[in-house]
C-alpha cells in the first residue's frame, strides 16, 4: 500500500528536546505544539546545568509560564553532586530522569561525566527507585586509542553494555542513537534498554554536514548503511526505538560566527512532519519500503511506545487528554528561520524545502 498523504494520530511525545531558557526559551517553547507534540522530555544541559530538584522545578515553571498545554518531563543533570539522595528527593518530586553528558563533548557538557564507575551508587539508586537513566553514548575522542567523532558512538557501547550488566533493572535510554552498532547493541540488551532517533539522523549522511553548520551537530551523522539501520530500526521497533527529535537551537551567531560552530540541528516546529518526509525519501531510496509505514508504527514510534516506557499516561498536566492531530501533505515549506525577543534567530532543519502539514484535530 503506497504512503497515505494524510493521517489522524495521537499527538506525538517528544522524548529529547532542547528548550533552553530565558529569550531562547520564549522563541522555542511555543513551536512545540507546532511540531505536532504536547509531551516534551526536557534535558537539563543549560548554563549552568540543572543539577538540584529545585532549580529543575523552577525550570519547570519557566516553561509553562510560556506554554502550559505542554507536559514537561524533567531531568537532571548527572553531576558529582548527585547522590542516591538527590535521587530520592528527584523521585518524590516527580523528575523523570538523569541524563549522563561525556565531559568537554557537545553543547554545555563541561560538568560532564568521565568515569561512569563513580556513579554506579547513583545508579543503584535510580534502579531502585525507578528514575531514567539519558546518556549521551559517545567517548571523547582520544587519537592514541583511533577515537575521532565517527567511532564515537560505537566506542562508548562497551560502556553501556556495562552499565545495562551491572544494573538490569534500571531503565536506559541511548539517547540519539547515529549507527548501526548502536542498534545493534540496543537490540542486544533487555527491554530495560532502549534507543532514541532524530528526524534529522534519519536524514543526513557524513556528506552532509562537512560542510554545512546547519547539519552538525553530536553524535555527528554517520555513513550511509548507518542511515539505512536507523530507518529500518524505526519500521521493525515495536518500542525498542522512538522519537526524541533533539532539537537543539542555537543562534545563528553561534552556528555562522567566529570559532567553532555550535553542535546541534533545530527541528522542533517540525517535529512530526520532518519524519513523514524522512520516510517518504527512505522509500524513494529503497531503503524501506511503503508498506512497512503503517498506522501502528506511527502511533507507537511518534508517541505511544515512549509514553509506555516512561510511563506516562495521556496527562492531567499541560497536555489535554485524548489530543489528536492531523499529518497531510500539503504544500508546507519551512521556514527561513525563528526569531525571537533581543534579536535571536534560529535557523530550523531544512528551511525552504517542503515537508508535511501538522494540525491539532
Ligand atoms: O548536537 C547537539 N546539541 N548534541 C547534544 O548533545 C547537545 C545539543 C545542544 O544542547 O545543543
Ligand atoms: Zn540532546
Amino acid at each position: 500500500m503506497p504512503l497515505a498523504t494524510r493521517y489522524e494520530l495521537p499527538a506525538a511525545a517528544d522524548f529529547h528536546v532542547h528548550l533552553r531558557d530565558g529569550a531562547m526559551a520564549a522563541a522555542v517553547v511555543p513551536t512545540v505544539r507546532q511540531g505536532g507534540v504536547n509531551v516534551a522530555y526536557v534535558m537539563p544541559n543549560l548554563v549552568p546545568p540543572v543539577t538540584t530538584v529545585s532549580q529543575a522545578q523552577a525550570y519547570k515553571s519557566r516553561l509553562q509560564h510560556l506554554d502550559p498545554s505542554v507536559t514537561y518531563l524533567m531531568t537532571l543533570y548527572l553531576h558529582p553532586t548527585i547522590t542516591p539522595d538527590v535521587v530520592r528527593e528527584a523521585k518524590k518530586a516527580g523528575i523523570a530522569g538523569i541524563k549522563s553528558y561525556p565531559q568537554g563533548l557537545t553543547t554545555n557538557s563541561e560538568s560532564g561525566v568521565t568515569d561512569y564507575a563513580a556513579f554506579y551508587p547513583v545508579f543503584a539508586a535510580m534502579e531502585e527507585e525507578g528514575l531514567v537513566l539519558n546518556i549521551h553514548g559517545e567517548c571523547a575522542s582520544d587519537h592514541k586509542k583511533n577515537i575521532t567523532i565517527m567511532n564515537a558512538e560505537a566506542s562508548f557501547l562497551p560502556t553501556l553494555k556495562e552499565i545495562h550488566n551491572r544494573f538490569p533493572k534500571l531503565r536506559i535510554v541511548l539517547e540519539h542513537c547515529t549507527t548501526a552498532d548502536a542498534v545493534k547493541a540496543v537490540e542486544a540488551c533487555g527491554e530495560t534498554v532502549v534507543g532514541t532517533i532524530t528526524a534529522h539522523h534519519l536524514f543526513l549522511i557524513v556528506d552532509d554536514w562537512a560542510g554545512d553548520v546547519f547539519h552538525y551537530c553530536k553524535p555527528v551523522a554517520k555513513m550511509p548503511n548507518d542511515r539505512l539501520a536507523l530507518l529500518k530500526a524505526f519500521v521493525t521497533s515495536r518500542g525498542k526505538f522512538f522519537l526524541g527529535t533533539d532539537s537543539a537551537p542555537h543562534d545563528i551567531s553561534a552556528k555562522k560566527g567566529p570559532g567553532n560552530t555550535a553542535a546541534g540541528v533545530f527541528t522542533q516546529p517540525y517535529a512530526v512532519p520532518y519524519i513523514l518526509t524522512a520516510l517518504e525519501e527512505a522509500i524513494a531510496r529503497g531503503d524501506i519500503s511503503e508498506d512497512q509505514v503503517t498506522q501502528e508504527l506511527l502511533e507507537g514510534f511518534l508517541g505511544g511506545w515512549g509514553r509506555k516506557f516512561y510511563g506516562v499516561e495521556d496527562s492531567e498536566e499541560g497536555a489535554k487528554k485524548g489530543e489528536r492531530i492531523v499529518v497531510e501533505k500539503k504544500d508546507e515549506v519551512v521556514a527561513e528561520s525563528f526569531k525571537g525577543e533581543g534579536g535571536i534567530e534560529v535557523v530550523p532543519f531544512r528551511k525552504g524545502q517542503k515537508t508535511w502539514s501538522v494540525s491539532w484535530a
